[in-house]
């Protein structure tokens, strides 16, 4: 697709873009956290408590049918999205942390004392805590993954630290922080080589660019529907069907049985049902596939370069700003800049910014490892989404430039 975007027509569909804050209407930069919600996704949802409301798989009457449909339709969307080789290897979740959480159970109870995995220093708590809870059930270590100093991963030296023992890699596809693109086929190969699976954090990644598992050889791929200009409360966990076969299930209750039997000998339903116990949020499943025909008609490739170019533009024009670092420099970044200004506390920064109506994040963005690598506590992160433009970028800047003067005093 290569007409040019018409940015004012997709922000149109984001009535929220419309807020004042301060008077002012807002400039929302804070995507990488959270994107915003097409009024067509919100539709979606209320169209569902409006119409199909009824719980999913379990009724024969029309309208549990429907909303099992829906919530199925949505299921084969997603493995399309991803070129999944079909929709059973997809599993919901409620967010890429639960995703991550049911690998690091379920597939840790298949490892066994003495065995190693792999993190990298700039990966979310998220694909950190998960490990270290795994760690404390079994005696298995943790090797953490080296940056260089630009923010992309020392792959020598992750190659060096694979053993015998490895089972698996846990690295984010793109930094929540630094947006680093990492080579995660490159790393699924090297995994592969020395026989371990690779488990990819895709949360940071799904809505920038085309993710196809299996040109990655992915064995697992996490990702947050909320991030992707859909609903909050849905997550989808891609494993390979083999795996999903061997796990043991992650939570027990109702749908993911096949017989419950008091004696113990309890059998579990097919895969995926086996991992998805109790009432899924189908109402938010079914409308994420709204989200996704959002992202299908503007073009994941155009959404891919339009970051790019957007990403590039601001941090060009926020290292002209005296004493303003941005941590990871890497090339083809994701549209996602953490910085900070000598001199001023990145809090204050965030707070003084939304005065003059501009939303960013502050704080350690779930990647305390990744502060300390570069001995900071924090930084201000401006995320950029399909409907940020240059004059976004350009009132970041200008507001900057505004507030710093008051607080280096
Ligand atoms: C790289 C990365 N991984 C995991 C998560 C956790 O996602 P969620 O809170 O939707 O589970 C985030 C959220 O910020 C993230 O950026």
């Amino acid at each position: 697709m290569n007409a040019p975007l018409d940015i004012a027509a997709i922000q149109s569909q984001f009535p929220i873009l419309q807020r004042e804050v301060e008077g002012r209407r807002i400039v929302y930069l804070d995507n990488a956290a959270t994107s915003q919600t097409p009024q067509r996704v919100v539709d979606a949802i209320t169209d569902a408590y409006t119409h199909y409301k009824a719980n999913v798989h379990r009724g024969v009457h029309t309208l549990s049918v429907e909303a099992t449909e829906h919530m199925e339709l949505t299921r084969r969307r997603v493995a399309a999205y991803i070129n999944a080789p079909g929709s059973d290897c997809i599993v919901f979740t409620r967010g890429t942390t639960e995703a991550i959480n049911l690998v690091a159970s379920s597939y840790g109870a298949l490892l066994s004392d003495g065995d190693e995995v792999i993190v990298t220093q700039m990966e979310h708590h998220a694909n950190i805590v998960p490990w270290q809870l795994l760690s404390h059930r079994k005696a298995i270590s943790i090797k953490v993954a080296p940056l260089h100093p630009d923010g992309t991963l020392d792959l020598a030296a992750l190659e060096r630290l694979f053993t015998p023992a490895t089972r698996l890699v846990a690295v984010a596809h793109v930094s929540n922080v630094l947006g680093t693109v990492n080579p995660v086929k490159a790393i699924a190969d090297m995994a592969h080589r020395h026989g371990a699976r690779i488990l990819i954090d895709g949360a940071q990644a799904v809505a920038h660019q085309a993710v196809d598992v299996t040109d990655i050889d992915a064995d697992f791929y996490a990702f947050s529907a909320h991030k992707m200009y859909g609903p909050t409360g849905v997550g989808v966990l891609y494993a390979k069907r083999e795996l999903l076969e061997a796990m043991p299930p992650y939570q027990g209750g109702g749908e993911m049985i096949g017989h419950v039997r008091l004696d113990g000998g309890t059998t579990w339903a097919d895969v995926p049902y086996k991992f998805e116990a109790g009432t899924p949020d189908f109402i938010d499943i079914a409308a994420f596939s709204s989200a996704l025909d959002f992202i299908g008609e503007v073009g994941i490739d155009r959404i891919e370069r339009h970051g790019r170019e957007l990403g590039a533009y601001a941090a060009e024009l926020l290292s002209r700003i005296d004493g303003l670092t941005i941590y990871g420099t890497a090339e083809a970044k994701a549209p996602v800049i953490a910085f900070n200004v000598a001199g001023a506390h990145h809090y204050d920064v965030g707070m003084l910014l939304d005065r003059l109506g501009v939303a960013v994040r502050t704080g350690h963005h779930c990647a305390q490892p990744l502060m300390d690598y570069y001995g900071i506590e924090g930084t201000i992160r401006a995320s950029f989404a399909i409907y940020n433009t240059r004059d976004d970028a350009d009132a970041l800047a200008a507001a900057l430039t505004r507030i710093l003067p008051l607080l280096r005093h």
